[in-house]
Parts: C-alpha cells; structure tokens; sequence
C-alpha cells in the first residue's frame, strides 16, 4: 500500500500557489503509484481549528464552524479543478476526528506523557500568543507589532516531548530515509539538539475557544497542532472502533510519503509528530516517511498580503488551463527546493514542450499515417540506424523516468520525457516521411518511421498520464489504443500490432497565446469578418 497524505490546508484564508504546488505535486506522485499497480490511498484536508480561525470568523462576524467551511469549500473546489484525485479528506472538525484526538489525548494522560503546570510569562494581548526572548528585539524590549504586553500567569497542559528526545535523535540518525531530501534530514538532527522544552499541548477556553475539548479538563482546548498532525491517523482509521466509513488502519499505516512545505518540518512533523507517534507506542518501523518541498516564490520574495503579490490558483486555471499549471510546477520545480512562480516561465514551457515539441509530434505522425497509410499502421520490418537509435532513446527515457518518479523527481522525470520527444522530431526532419512518401520504392521505410514515431507518442502519452490526466487520454484515445492493465514497468516496445487503426488527430495542447498574440488575432479575425461583411 503506498498511503500518501499532504499538509492539511488552513482555513483561514484562500488557497494559493503555494497549496496549488503541494497538492498537485502529492497528486502526480499517487497517480505515478497507481500507475504502476500499487494499492495507493491519497489523503488531503483542510486544518480547520485555531485562533486564526476564530479571529477571522469573529471580524467576519459569523461563526467559526461556517467561516471554516466556507473557506474550505474554496480549497474543495480549487482540488476539483485541479485534478486532484484524493481517496479520503481530511476535516478537523469532523467528530470522527475529535473522538480520535480525545482518545489518543486520554491514552497519553493515563500513560503518563501529559502534565499540568502553571506558567508565568510576557504575552501579546494582539497575538494572543506568549512572547520569549526570542521575541525581544535588539533593544531588550518587545516591539510595537506585539502590541499590549502584560505578565501573565495562566495553568496548562503540556506533552513530556523532551522525554522522547533521546529516542528521536537516534531514530533520525539511524534512518536516513524518514526525511527527503537529506539537507532537510541534517536541518532536523540540528533541530532536535536546540529541543529543550515540553510542548503545551491546551489553550484555556476563555481565550480560545475553537478547538477540540480535552476530555479530561473541559476549561481547555487542544493545541491546534497537536488536533492537526493526527488527522494523518485519525482519517486512515486509527482506534476508529471499526467505524465503516474510515479505512482499515492495518492496511494504511504507515504513511510511505508525508508530503509537506520546509515551513513545517521543523519543529512541527519532525519533532512533535514523531514524538507523539512515539509516545502512542508506535514502533520505528512504524514510523512516517516526509517528503519536504521547498516554497513557491515570487520574483526571489515570499508571497505575502504585505507585499499583495499573492497568486489565486484558480485565475491560472482561467488563463493557462489546469494541465497546463500542472505540468508547470511540477516540471519547473525540483522537488525540495524552492522555486520562483513566472507566468512567463509556464507559457514558454508549455509551448515548447507541450504545444511544439510533443503536441506537433502527435499531430503530425497522426496526419501523416491519416494521409500516407490510410490509418493503417504495420508493424516494421528491416530496420537502419536512426530508428534503432530512436528505440534506445525511448528505452533510455523510460527508465530515468522510472527511476525519478521513484525518487519523487517530477522535474527530471519530465524532462527525459521531452527529451524523448525532441529526438522523435528530429527523426521526422531526418527522414522526412513526406518524401518517403513519393517514392514507392519506400514504402517499408515509411511504415518504419510511421510505426517508430506513434509508439513513441504511446509510451510518452501513457506516462504523462500521472501528470496530465485528461490530454494523455486524449492523446491515447486518438491512437486508439487501450491502456487497461499496462504498467511503466511492462512497457516494451511493440504495443502496437499490425493493421492497427488510428484517428484523426485534434490538437491536445492548444498554444498559450501572449496578450499581444491573443490582440493580433482578434484584429486578423475583425477584419476578416468586415471584409465578408463588406
Ligand atoms: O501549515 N510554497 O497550513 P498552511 C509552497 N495547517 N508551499 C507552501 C507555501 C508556498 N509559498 N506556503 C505554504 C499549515 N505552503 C498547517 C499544516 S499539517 C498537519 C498542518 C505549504 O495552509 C506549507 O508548507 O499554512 C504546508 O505544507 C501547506 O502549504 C499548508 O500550509
Ligand atoms: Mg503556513
């Protein structure tokens, strides 16, 4: 089973780029697993408890609940467009959810990891939130955007982390394969020697209310991140008392991909989460592998409300197509770094590697074999150089594919796709099946080319399938060809059989036209219609 989970979404905003990046990226790899025919389970979510939560809804002057499911429909939604093909979903505020945080909470209390200790210190009144000396400015002093700062004394519940600190340092040391990439695995082991405090795990009810209740004190709240990391169990069916509606637990856990923002491994997946697996008695081998990505940015700076350059997901649908976007950040990021968000970047992307490279690449071997061959492909006999190359080259680009989405590298597994693809077209140059087709003398060689050019389109179509759902059926609908039961790993050369009947072909990857471009053809086509009027 590859149980795949991503970072359940606030909802204290919309969605941007940055969630539109992190769910595609989960979705693409789930897809690449099934593809291969692994049992695969994808869950996404939304994290819906919180001050932020309670802060916004009171301004907007409803309650928490409503505001946070309105927000969520706009994440539903967004994932909808997208493509987003997730198996379960994950809401905070489901009850299914809260049993199983209250459960896992009244577990760690009679086994000893939660205590309650009163805590005197500086607090934000603005923020709502304690202030350390980290806090401080240069000066000594909390700054202005603190606001009102007041000594206060306030009893809570904390979880015993640093009793697990010990076992945490040697299990990440001992396991290199629990943090991808391995940079974020040493940010981690430095992370966890500056891990000297206990984790507050409550909030007093009089100052948040918006949260799951502790079962055992009902003056108090659970932490919003102690509720959001479980719902990674909690939705796969952990102590779900066999409710029908959850999965089997058995069958999930544990997560192979924990797929999260470099903003939260540490210390919230790194260090809480682990612990508190650890603490629930979850074995090493039973621990969550995290997949960490780098951030979106813009022109080198984060996206903020601040700065307004927060890009909405949903306009690039409007504009590029959701395929489009899709291909775009997960050919155009390199997993676990970060990366700019151009405009400019994705239409230039698309149209050489989809429009021009691959898009002309099937239209044409389409045509030709329309107009050449009567439909009819035949399967080659004979053979000369250019077209063994071009099975090497295929070959060749199917195993790095293979064996980057296995390392979760979309962006090189992409890329050796398309290299695939730029040969093929240089093959069509090379052989030019246009004059073959004059000759009669040369008509074997035609079908050669015909038959090496359209299995290409086959494998690269099928594969692009995990990232480009909809036009790789589309691609592989015009070849006619059934993909049922085929797998990368079976894929050999020859899937097409003799006589076999292909379709017209209609374009699959239109050009994304430049604002000037999208002018010129408006004018072109106004002046058309005025000359038929006149
Ligand atoms: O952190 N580029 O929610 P969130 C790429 N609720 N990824 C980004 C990003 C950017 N600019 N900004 C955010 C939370 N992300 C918690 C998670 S999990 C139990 C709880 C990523 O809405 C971020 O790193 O702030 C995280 O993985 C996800 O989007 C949700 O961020
Ligand atoms: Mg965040």
């Amino acid at each position: 089973m590859f149980y795949i989970t991503t970072a359940i979404d606030y909802t204290n905003g919309a969605p941007h780029i940055g969630h539109a990046y992190e769910k595609v990226l989960a979705d693409v790899l789930a897809r690449w697993h099934r593809m291969c025919g692994e049992e695969t389970y994808l869950l996404a979510g939304v994290d819906q408890h919180g001050q932020k939560v309670q802060q916004k809804a009171e301004a907007a002057g409803i309650g928490p609940l409503q505001y946070a499911q309105e927000v969520t429909l706009k994440f539903v939604e967004l994932w909808k467009r997208l493509g987003i093909a997730y198996d379960g979903w994950a809401a905070t505020s489901d009850p299914r959810h809260e049993r199983c945080v209250q459960k896992i909470l009244t577990a760690l209390r009679d086994k000893g990891c939660l205590y309650k200790k009163s805590y005197k210190g500086f607090y934000s009144v603005r923020q709502e939130q304690f202030l350390t000396d980290k806090e401080r400015g240069q000066d000594g002093q909390f700054g202005p955007e603190w606001g009102e700062v007041i000594e206060l004394e306030e009893e809570n519940w904390y979880f015993n982390l640093t009793a697990h600190i010990p076992w945490l340092r040697q299990f990440v040391t001992s396991h290199p394969e629990v943090v991808t990439p391995e940079f974020r695995r040493q940010d981690l082991l430095m992370a966890i020697e500056r891990s000297t405090n206990d984790l507050c795990i409550s909030r007093p009810k009089n100052r948040l209310s918006w949260g799951i209740p502790l079962p055992f004190d009902p003056d108090f709240v659970t932490y919003v991140w102690f509720d959001a990391l479980i719902n990674y169990i909690s939705f796969a069916g952990y102590e779900s008392g066999g409710d029908a509606t959850l999965p089997d637990f058995k069958r999930l856990w544990p997560a192979a991909c924990e797929v999260i923002g470099k903003d939260i491994l540490i210390p919230a997946h790194g260090i809480y989460w682990l612990c508190m697996l650890h603490a629930m008695g979850f074995a090493d081998e039973e621990m969550p592998r995290l997949l960490v990505h780098g951030w979106l940015n813009i022109k080198g700076e984060k996206m903020s409300k601040s700065l307004g350059n927060i890009v909405d997901p949903q306009e690039l649908c409007d504009h590029f197509g959701a395929e489009a976007l899709r291909y775009y950040l997960v050919r155009d990021t390199k997993t676990g770094y970060d990366s700019d968000y151009d405009p400019e970047r994705l239409r230039m992307i698309y149209n050489s590697e989809l429009a021009n490279d691959l898009g002309n690449l099937a239209n044409r071997s389409l045509n030709m074999c329309m107009r050449y061959c009567n439909a009819t492909l035949h399967t080659p006999s004979g053979d000369d150089e250019p077209s063994a190359a071009l099975r090497q080259s295929l070959l060749q680009a199917e195993a790095t594919f293979i064996e980057q989405m296995n390392a979760y590298n979309t962006s090189d597994a992409l890329g050796a796709l398309h290299a695939h693809v730029s040969l093929c077209n240089g093959y069509i140059e090379q052989k030019q099946p246009w004059a073959l087709a004059k000759d009669p003398q040369k008509a074997e060689e035609l079908q050669r080319v015909l038959y090496h050019l359209l299995e290409s389109v086959l494998h690269v179509g099928f594969l692009l399938g995990c990232v480009l759902p909809e036009a790789s059926g589309r691609l592989l609908g015009q070849l006619q060809v059934d993909v049922a039961g085929l797998t990368p790993q079976s894929l050999a050369w020859g899937i097409l059989k003799e006589g076999h009947q292909v379709q017209a072909p209609s374009p699959v990857f239109p050009r994304i036209l430049t604002p000037e471009e999208k002018e010129k053809m408006a004018a072109k086509a106004a002046a058309k219609a005025a000359k038929n009027n006149a």
